[in-house]
Parts: structure tokens; C-alpha cells; sequence
């Protein structure tokens, strides 16, 4: 049977799987869109199929062998017969491409972030799936051997950016560095922000999607695009307080680790950004920046000054 341009044999068989055998011809793929918004760098491009009867799908091309190992490992589970962790995507195909790279096909989520404020409010619960998503992706890799991202060391990286522009630099990141060396690393997400989350049907959950960053961490290290909201606005800054003091009880960890956790990330993240921007000074400014934000962070986990 010839199909219709842009639907081949591995889209058709996800529509097929999908009708869940209420039809032998499964469900019949109407459309096929591209879908705008995938800037990842292992991201080859991303499609919408809608199905007769209203369903639809979104296959994802991308570079990332890690995001292709966590969904062959998600198939798996699924298929022995293990719950699958709310917090995470459903996969629902993934192969090689013989193009290159590999083809991740998954269901849709029906809302995903569009702006800062649509998470505003949703601390918990966002603090509930990251939390819940550390322990999927920590038993994935103990049922499955992954070999995870390791922890980037964001503090050496920070040192060999700054050390010798400012004094107090090296003190600082060794006084981070022991206070931060207590806690373990953790599997995190690590690329936590609007466009990566969404809701379940029944909006009950926070769902994340987009893998190719998940790894082992520090804590709070992947919340540090909301650390960000720290130089913002007050009511960017007042989320994060209350997103990593949630989490940080859920982690049983202090929340002035957790925050300076994400600080230092931010930190280090700024200043590569920046320097891949051509802003090198910029960078150095931003990372001085969100460093201080990590020392006064410390020094509320052991007084009640705020942040
Ligand atoms: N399963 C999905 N359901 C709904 N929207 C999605 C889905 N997957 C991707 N998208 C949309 O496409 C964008 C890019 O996808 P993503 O996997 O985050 O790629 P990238 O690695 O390029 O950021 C997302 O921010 C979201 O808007
Ligand atoms: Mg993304």
C-alpha cells in the first residue's frame, strides 16, 4: 500500500499501535505539520500527526543518544509490564534513523508551557515531578546499566573563568565547593523550564519532556533556569524561593543547598552563553552575579535571612 507523502511505514505502525486494536487498519494518520520550537542542538526537527477521530502524535529527529536510550528504556518497562513515572513523556517508538540520528515518536501533550507565567503557581507540583523523575531516571539506570551524564563540575569550570579577576574568587568557589561536596549528586532533568514541561490529560501532573540534558547533578543544579528569575522580578524571584524550598523538603536537603546549587549553574552557564555569544565580559559579570546569589543562599542555610 503506498502512503501518503511524508508518512512512511515507521509513522503508520505508531498509528496503528495507538488505535489499540479497535481496528485492524489502525488509526489513519490525516495530517502531518512540522512543528516550530525545537532549538537543541541534537534536535533535527520535530512533526505533528493528527489522526482520524481526533488523536494525534509528535515524532521527534534528533542526535541525542541519550534521549534515544531513555526511550528505548521507557519502551521496555512499558512492555514488561512496570508503571511509568507520571512526570515523564510517553514514548511510544524509537529507532535509529538510517539518515542518521534516531526517530523518537511520543504522545502529545495537550498544553505545553508557552510563557514563565504559566508555572506560576504550580511550585509543588513542579517540585513533585522533579523529585519524582530523579527516582524514575535513578531506577532506569540501575534496571537498565545507563550510563548517565556525569555532574558537569560547574565550580571549576567558574574557576578557570574567573580566578585571577578578582581576588575573592577562589575563596568563594572552595567555600561552595565543601558546602556543596555533602550532598550527593542526583539523576536530574537538568533543562528544566516552560518549553520542556506540560501537563497530563487530566492536568493533574507536570510532565517533562526533551532528555538529551538528564544526568546526574547537584542538587538544585536543575533549577537553574529559574534561578535566573532571582535578577528578574520579584514574582520570578518569589517562585524560585518557593519551587526549591518545596523541593528541597521533598529531597530532604537544605533550601539554601538547593539554591545554591542552582546559583553556581546558572553561574557557570551564563558565562559560557555569553562567551558563545561574543559577550566573554558579559559573561564574567552575570557569573559574578549568580555567584554572590549562591554565598547569600549558604548563608541563609544557617540563619533565617532570606535570600
Ligand atoms: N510531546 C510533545 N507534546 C507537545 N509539544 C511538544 C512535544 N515534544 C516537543 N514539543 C514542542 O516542541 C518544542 C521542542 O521540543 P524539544 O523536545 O524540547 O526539543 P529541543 O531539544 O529542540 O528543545 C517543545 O518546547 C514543545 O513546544
Ligand atoms: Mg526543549
Amino acid at each position: 500500500m503506498s502512503l501518503p507523502p511524508g508518512i512512511d511505514a515507521a509513522a503508520r505502525d505508531v498509528a496503528q499501535s495507538l488505535s489499540g486494536g479497535r481496528s485492524a487498519s489502525g488509526a489513519r494518520i490525516v495530517t502531518v505539520q512540522p512543528l516550530t520550537g525545537g532549538t537543541g542542538a541534537s534536535t533535527g526537527g520535530l512533526r505533528l500527526y493528527r489522526l482520524d477521530g481526533g488523536g494525534a502524535f509528535i515524532e521527534k529527529r534528533t542526535t541525542s543518544e541519550l534521549e534515544y536510550t531513555l526511550a528505548r528504556a521507557q519502551l521496555v518497562d512499558t512492555a514488561a509490564g512496570l508503571p511509568r513515572c507520571p512526570a515523564m513523556l510517553r514514548y511510544l517508538a524509537a529507532m535509529p534513523d538510517p539518515a542518521g540520528g534516531y526517530r523518537l515518536f511520543m504522545e502529545r501533550l495537550e498544553e505545553v508551557g508557552g510563557n514563565d507565567s504559566w508555572l506560576w503557581g504550580a511550585e509543588a507540583r513542579l517540585a513533585e515531578a522533579a523529585e519524582a523523575f530523579s527516582l524514575a531516571i535513578a531506577a532506569m539506570r540501575r534496571r537498565h546499566g545507563l550510563a548517565l551524564r556525569p555532574a558537569p563540575d560547574v565550580l571549576a569550570m567558574l574557576g578557570k573563568a574567573l580566578t585571577g579577576t578578582k581576588d575573592a574568587t577562589d575563596a568563594q568557589l572552595a567555600t561552595l565547593r565543601s558546602a556543596l561536596a555533602g550532598y550527593p549528586l542526583r539523576p536530574a532533568h537538568n533543562d528544566l523550564f516552560w518549553p520542556n514541561i506540560g501537563q497530563s490529560q487530566d492536568a493533574e501532573t507536570l510532565v517533562f519532556l526533551d532528555f538529551a540534558l538528564v544526568g546526574d547533578n547537584l542538587p538544585g543544579a536543575e533549577f537553574h533556569h529559574f534561578a535566573k528569575g532571582l535578577t528578574k522580578s520579584a514574582r520570578h524571584r518569589a517562585f524560585f524561593l518557593a519551587l526549591t524550598l518545596q523541593a528541597a523538603e521533598r529531597a530532604s536537603i537544605p533550601a539554601g543547598i538547593m539554591r545554591a546549587g542552582a546559583c553556581v549553574t546558572a553561574a557557570a552557564r551564563a558565562r559560557t552563553r555569553e562567551t558563545r555569544r561574543g559577550r566573554p565580559e558579559e559573561g564574567q559579570r552575570l557569573a559574578r552575579r549568580f555567584l554572590g546569589l549562591a554565598e547569600d543562599a549558604l548563608q541563609e542555610r544557617s540563619s533565617t535571612r532570606e535570600l
